[in-house]
């Protein structure tokens, strides 16, 4: 087991963002979390990254109980992810927000750096190498010395899905990757998700309020919706499900009605 949580609530004061929440990760699964906007599905991802800690509940990392622990040392156990929002580095360049993360995980340390010893130059040409590696993967090399903020919506997005893997995860959490992204690029990116997954064998979990966008990808999906698990199983199964129908219905004629 990679990865599993075990009765995680999460209250902000007096709202319940996330209630008795669990989930069991094996190495190599391609995980799809689905849910209306509000469900908690963000604050999954919060919780299973050290961003927040949460109010009750456990996560366990490749044996350890690693709940309560700082962001940086669930990245130091493998686990990256990308935001709802993007949060690049809008002033460097492409490959510059690749290699600021690689430096988090192989820097050579300040004191190697700060004196120029050849280590710490040798370091930086396998980072840059790996950066352009890592950029390959996404038909972004040619870019990699572009301005980040310059880059379309959708290229963006590619280049924090290669920031998130310089760290090495076992585990990647993309939340919400297609957002913004007009109905091709989002063809191209769950392409590129499914390829990425493929090819390097990485476990990920996908969060998407987009249904169909999931059930194609994803060969296991969990459904939350006000903070609870509704269902958790393939995705012909969790599609016919009532709690599901209801839940993407409900919110539906709620829109509706607004
Ligand atoms: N920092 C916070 N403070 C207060 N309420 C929050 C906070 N973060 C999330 N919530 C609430 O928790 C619920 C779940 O939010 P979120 O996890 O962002 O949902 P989703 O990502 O599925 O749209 C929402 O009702 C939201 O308003
Ligand atoms: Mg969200």
């Amino acid at each position: 087991m990679l990865l599993s949580a075990d009765g995680l609530t999460k209250r902000f004061g007096g709202v319940v963002a996330l209630s008795g929440y669990g989930i069991s990760v094996q190495s190599g699964e391609l995980i799809g979390l689905i849910g209306p906007n509000g469900a908690g599905k963000t604050t999954v991802l919060n919780l299973l990254t050290g961003v927040i800690r949460p109010t009750e509940g456990r996560i366990v990392v490749s044996g350890q109980d690693i709940t309560g622990w700082r962001a940086d040392r669930f990245t130091a156990r493998g686990i990256a992810r990308t935001f709802q929002n993007i949060r690049l580095f809008r002033d460097l360049s492409v490959l510059e927000n690749v290699t600021a993360a690689l430096h988090l995980r192989h820097g050579p340390g300040l004191a190697p750096t700060v004196l120029a010893l050849p280590s710490a130059r040798r370091a930086e040409h396998g980072m840059v190498a790996r950066g352009y590696e890592l950029l390959g993967l996404f038909d972004l090399a040619d870019q990699a010395h572009a301005r980040a903020a310059d880059l379309p919506y959708g290229e963006q997005r590619k280049v924090e899905i290669a920031r998130a893997l310089a760290t090495e995860p076992k585990l990647l959490l993309l939340d919400e990757p297609a957002a913004g992204m007009n109905p091709a690029e989002t063809r191209r990116l769950m392409d590129v998700i499914r390829q990425v997954h493929e090819t390097l064998s990485l476990t990920m979990i996908v969060v998407e309020h987009d249904m169909s966008l999931i059930m194609n990808l994803c060969r296991r999906v969990q459904v939350i919706n006000r903070g609870e698990v509704l269902a958790d199983g393939a995705p012909a199964e969790v599609q016919a499900d009532p709690a599901v129908i209801e839940a993407y219905l409900g919110t539906r004629r709620a829109r509706a009605h607004a």
